[in-house]
């Protein structure tokens, strides 16, 4: 069974994002300031919390400036970050082709750029994927609003029967979210995929396909865990507050690569109190150096 450190991490960052013209003709959304940090910082700590230090971000051609000058290789962190440019919006299954020699013979985490996960459960979900040797798992969310999202279809035992990507009439409320595991099959399965009316290769054909050979097991997220995809300005208002709430009511980050590598021990103090220095005169920098007072 492979361990988590063995996996790799696809961060899937392109997209015209659409629906949030036009502020999107001139930046790609995932470095929009989501609160009080640039989003793809939300996904990446994810990663990093489930043990992922091998990740790759697929872009537009466009960003790949801004997101060397934000992240760099990602050594300050302790973590290796490398860049993979989609230079046309085919979809999320087009994009994961595009880490397949980055991944090689790896097990691989995929995580959608605008994803925004919060909660104790988190590290279940990690725990929960690790039992996975061949085969996919991802994880459903109930939603009031299922027509934006991939919908699971389960019968009565529970059995996941299909998933339909934003169906006119849902047949459930629950959405499938934008983390999953694949193993290492899912490259070829890919370049098996016939694509969308919207011209796409859907991450929804793509999970299908191991429905089809029975190898998809979809986990429901319980209530207690907050998931939002930050992908229209209603959902992206909505996940700015939440994080706003939750940070000021605890005094603690939602979102925070230097706590998380600090936290897992891939960076120590020292290199911690560097990167503080740098972001001296702003709340993110005097957080570092909280983390490191309450961590004597
Ligand atoms: C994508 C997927 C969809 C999934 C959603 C989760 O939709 O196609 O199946 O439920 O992400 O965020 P998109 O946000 O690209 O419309």
């Amino acid at each position: 069974m492979p361990s988590q450190s063995q996996r790799k991490g696809i961060i899937i960052a392109g997209g015209l994002g659409k629906r949030l013209l036009p502020s999107t003709y001139s930046n790609n959304k995932h470095l929009f300031l989501l609160y009080d940090k640039p989003m793809i910082y939300y996904p990446l700590t994810t990663l990093m919390l489930g043990g992922i230090k091998d990740i790759l971000i697929v872009t537009l051609e466009s960003s790949i400036e801004s997101y060397n000058k934000l992240l760099g290789n990602g050594s300050k962190w302790g973590i290796n970050i490398q860049y993979s440019i989609q230079d046309e919006p085919k979809g999320i299954a087009d994009a994961i082709l595009l880490g397949e020699d980055f991944v090689g013979n790896s097990n691989i985490v995929i995580i959608l750029g605008d994803n925004i996960f919060h909660g104790n459960h988190l590290y279940n979900l990690w725990e929960l994927s690790d039992s996975f040797d061949n085969g996919s798992t991802i994880f459903a969310y109930q939603v009031s609003d299922p027509e934006r999202y991939g919908i699971v279809d389960i019968d009565a035992n529970g059995f996941v029967l299909n998933i339909d990507e934003k169906p006119k009439i849902p047949k459930s409320n629950f959405a499938i979210t934008g983390l999953y595991f694949y193993d290492n099959s899912v490259f070829n399965r890919i370049r098996k995929l016939n694509y969308s009316s919207r011209n796409e290769l859907e991450v929804t054909s793509l999970n299908n396909s191991y429905i089809k050979d029975n190898l998809l097991k979809v986990n429901l997220i319980g209530r207690g865990m907050a998931w939002f995809d930050a992908g229209t300005f209603d959902s992206f208002l909505d996940a700015s507050l939440y994080i706003r709430t939750i940070q000021s009511r605890q005094g603690l980050m939602i979102g925070c690569p230097e706590e998380a590598a600090f936290r897992k021990g891939w960076i120590d103090r020292y290199q911690v109190v560097n990167l503080a220095d740098t972001l001296r005169h702003s709340q993110y920098g005097d957080y570092l150096y909280k983390i490191l007072e309450s961590n004597k």
